[in-house]
């Protein structure tokens, strides 16, 4: 070690500095190569000349090359919540459910999962803060849902659906009530499920837990597939992974099958909405998106035209939107 608050010349400070150097490259070589230790480790006062410096540099570089590689996982799962932000892909947010439902001591409610653990535990939908997270009430849109679909598309036959992001299941049974036929309600959330089961079952309702991602199949054909707030759709614009999300929903449903997407609008322009045309022209399908909806004035007065300027004029007058998008994605084959 050099001790640079001795008063050594120029001449005698690099003497040492190389020489120390070469003594100790191979010793560093096997530091870097065989044991691991964070890339910060080496101390400055080592290396305070010119030859000791680059050596210095070069060898905390190649430590933090087999620190990433050691630590890459992390580093991109770090880097796809964090600093992209890609908390809703499938495989983070099983990840975040799986944390949260192993969490009993902070539990969060500002999450989905943190207040699926309270409402399992307590069923109490004030304390666990559940209408921030689902719309336990959704009988009359769903009615008004079903009534808009069966104009729009007055041949299609309806006797299996399936609920992609059911939650707590309150939407599945409504969905079940509503079309009065078999519907499968899908979520990653194991405390989701497990409510859904117990307090939102009937005869026509199934529960599955499981994560909806490119390889999603279920082991039959539907007619429907309900996507109501659900994430991949709502929470993102990545083109690339809604086109694989649709492709395999597709895969689950009849000829002439129908994926419904039901989300607010705010959050516009960072959803499947503005990537509508990119993505028929892709898959080959057709689709139809009613933006500027809301099912309160639908119910007033049942005209998707007048409900849209009595929308579009609310949001201008208080500088924020109200409405709602419903699209529908058709399978033509
Ligand atoms: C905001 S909640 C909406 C619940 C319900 N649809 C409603 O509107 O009341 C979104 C739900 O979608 C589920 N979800 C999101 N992405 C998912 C995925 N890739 N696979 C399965 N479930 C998912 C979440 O676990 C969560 O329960």
């Amino acid at each position: 070690m050099f001790d640079i608050s001795n008063e050594l010349s120029t001449k005698k400070l690099l003497e040492e500095s190389r020489s120390f150097y070469f003594s100790n490259k191979l010793d560093h070589f096997s530091i870097a190569r065989n044991t691991w230790h964070s890339p910060f480790d080496f101390s400055v006062s080592e290396y305070s000349t010119l030859g000791g410096i680059s050596s210095y540099y070069f060898f905390k570089s190649l430590n933090l090359l087999i620190w990433i590689k050691k630590y890459y996982f992390y580093i991109k799962y770090t880097w796809n919540i964090l600093i992209k932000n890609r908390w809703y892909y499938p495989e983070n947010l099983a990840k975040i459910e799986k944390n949260e439902r192993e969490n009993e001591n902070n539990i969060d409610l500002d999450t989905d999962y943190g207040s699926y653990k309270v409402m399992l535990k307590t069923g109490d939908k004030n304390l666990s803060k559940i209408s921030n997270h689902n719309d336990v009430n959704p009988q009359k849109k769903i009615s008004i849902l079903q009534s808009i679909t069966k104009k729009l598309f007055p041949n299609s036959k309806v006797n299996k659906l399936f609920n992609l992001g059911c939650g707590l299941g309150y939407e599945t049974k409504a969905l079940s009530e509503v079309y009065n036929c078999n519907v499968s309600g899908i979520d990653l959330s194991v405390e989701g499920i497990e409510f859904a089961k117990k307090y939102n079952s009937n005869s026509k309702t199934t529960y599955i837990n499981k994560v909806v991602d490119k390889n999603f199949l279920l082991s039959d054909k539907f007619n429907i597939c309900y996507a109501i707030e659900f994430y991949p759709f709502s929470r993102s614009n990545d083109l690339d992974f809604q086109i694989e999300i649709i492709e395999a929903i597709f895969n689950n449903l009849k000829k002439n099958g129908l994926i419904i997407i039901y989300q607010l609008d705010w959050i516009k322009e960072k959803s499947v909405t503005e990537n509508i045309k990119k993505i028929t022209d892709y898959l080959n399908i057709d689709s139809k998106v009613i933006s500027n909806f809301h099912p309160k004035v639908y119910n007033l007065i049942p005209s998707l035209q007048v409900t849209n300027i009595i929308i579009s004029i609310l949001s201008k007058v208080f500088k924020k939107t109200f409405g709602k998008t419903i699209i529908y994605l058709i399978k033509k084959w």
